[in-house]
């Protein structure tokens, strides 16, 4: 285990009907609130009045901004900045899910940043001042609730990029599993397959004597596996809702599950180019990614691999070396996305391979990626081209 700290300032406020205290919570921190939401599942479900209520309630003045992308784009972010700076807006609230949460703290980050905001997704500037804001979070996925990450697309480049500052992690955040009734199914496995994703970017690594993470991981994973098939043959099941939502906190609110472990995160890496260019759903390009990047890459510690297999799949070892186990568990993460609706391949987006070598250079733009095999543009070539 290596040396490490953390903190972790987000304030979680777990449960059903805890939405309605988000009047009290807002007014903690501003008066003057940009709300930020989607593309209108908010107004469908009922949430924006009921929000818009408790915020009137609180005597807070209401701007806003919808209409905001999934896989959130630099534009939309661009505009939330001058809506904020007309009208002085000292807290934004984001209602929505993990492209609302990451647009809201892009914008947080923009408003008092005299340049231009993509500077700080281009490794041009570091977040240096933000506006405080806060979550009403409505899809178990991302994490973004209870970290100080975002993803934004500059969809003019065709370019994802990633931004973080402690700066930005949210004040506080709703967590209200009666929110992803609504969420549709194709959601639902997109977001598990996400939180499984942020799990195995942490638990496939090379640091030694790490048993208590090792453990938290693969209890999230048998989590998510044990729910997401309730959730979506009854999305009113209130305990598969509300485990999930748990687990998407869990496995990525500043990495507390995997304190003192290398990560890894090549195939976040890979996806996000993919999702740059084909505005896939990102739990999508996951699901296509991981089982194949797991291929690739499973023969420098296939002992880990084996550990996944029979404690997370509980495939029993009878008489197999860790290389045949690792072989099985891998066959068993493709065959549960598959069962639960995830996509295979990028035919299924219709994606051809024109675009690998773009993809591939530019993953790698700053030098290898992934820490439990580095990888340069060759390896990230080959295994977007098993992912077709
Ligand atoms: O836009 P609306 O109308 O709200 O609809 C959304 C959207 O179409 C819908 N939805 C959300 N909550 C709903 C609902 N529909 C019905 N009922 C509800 N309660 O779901 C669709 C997808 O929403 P989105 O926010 O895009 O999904 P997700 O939470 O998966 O976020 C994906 C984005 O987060 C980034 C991804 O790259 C992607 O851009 N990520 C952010 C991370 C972070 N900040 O830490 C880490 C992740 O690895 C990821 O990269
Ligand atoms: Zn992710």
């Amino acid at each position: 285990m290596n040396s490490f700290q953390f903190h972790n300032p987000t304030r979680i406020v777990f449960g059903s009907g805890e939405v309605d205290k988000v009047g009290e919570l807002t007014a903690g921190f501003g008066r003057n609130v940009l709300l930020v939401y989607g593309g209108g599942s908010i107004k469908s479900t009922g949430l924006y009045d009921r929000v818009m209520n408790k915020l009137q309630a609180a005597g807070l003045v209401v701007h806003e901004l919808s209409g905001i992308e999934p896989n959130p784009r630099l534009s939309t972010v661009k505009k939330g900045i001058e809506i904020a700076r007309i009208n002085s807006v000292d807290f934004i609230l984001a209602v929505g899910g993990g492209s609302v949460i990451d647009a809201s703290k892009a914008i947080a980050a923009g408003v008092p940043y005299k340049g231009d905001v993509w500077d700080f997704f281009t490794n041009k500037a570091r977040i240096a001042e933000a506006l405080p804001l806060g979550t009403v979070l409505t899809l178990a996925a991302t994490g973004s609730e209870m970290n100080g990450n975002t993803v934004i697309s500059n969809w003019e480049e065709k370019l994802k990029r990633g931004s973080g500052s402690p700066l930005v992690y949210p004040k506080f955040s709703i967590l209200d599993p009666t929110l992803t009734y609504t969420v549709p199914a194709n959601q639902t496995v997109y977001g598990s397959v996400d939180i499984m994703s942020h799990v195995f970017e942490q638990y496939f690594s090379l640091t030694p004597n790490t048993p208590l993470q090792e453990r938290f991981c693969e209890s999230i994973l048998l989590t998510v596996i044990e729910n997401v098939e309730a959730a979506l043959a009854d999305p009113e099941n209130a305990a598969a809702r509300a485990n999930l939502m748990w687990c998407g906190t869990m496995a990525l609110n500043g990495g507390q599950i995997s304190l003192g472990m290398a990560n890894d995160w090549a195939s976040h890496g890979i996806e996000h180019e993919i999702s740059a260019i084909y505005d896939i759903p990102h739990g999508a390009g996951l699901a296509i990614v991981f089982p194949n990047w797991m291929r690739y890459v499973y023969r420098e510690r296939p002992d880990r691999f084996a550990q996944f297999a029979e404690r997370v799949w509980q495939i029993p070892r009878n008489g197999r070396s860790d290389e045949e186990l690792a072989e099985a568990g891998i066959a068993a993460t493709r065959a549960f996305f598959s069962r639960i609706g995830a996509p295979a391949s990028l035919a299924d987006y219709d994606i051809k391979d024109d675009q690998l070598d773009r993809m591939a250079s530019e993953a790698v733009r700053y030098g290898t990626i992934g820490s439990f095999k580095k990888l340069g543009e060759e390896d990230v070539r080959a295994i977007l081209e098993a992912c077709l």
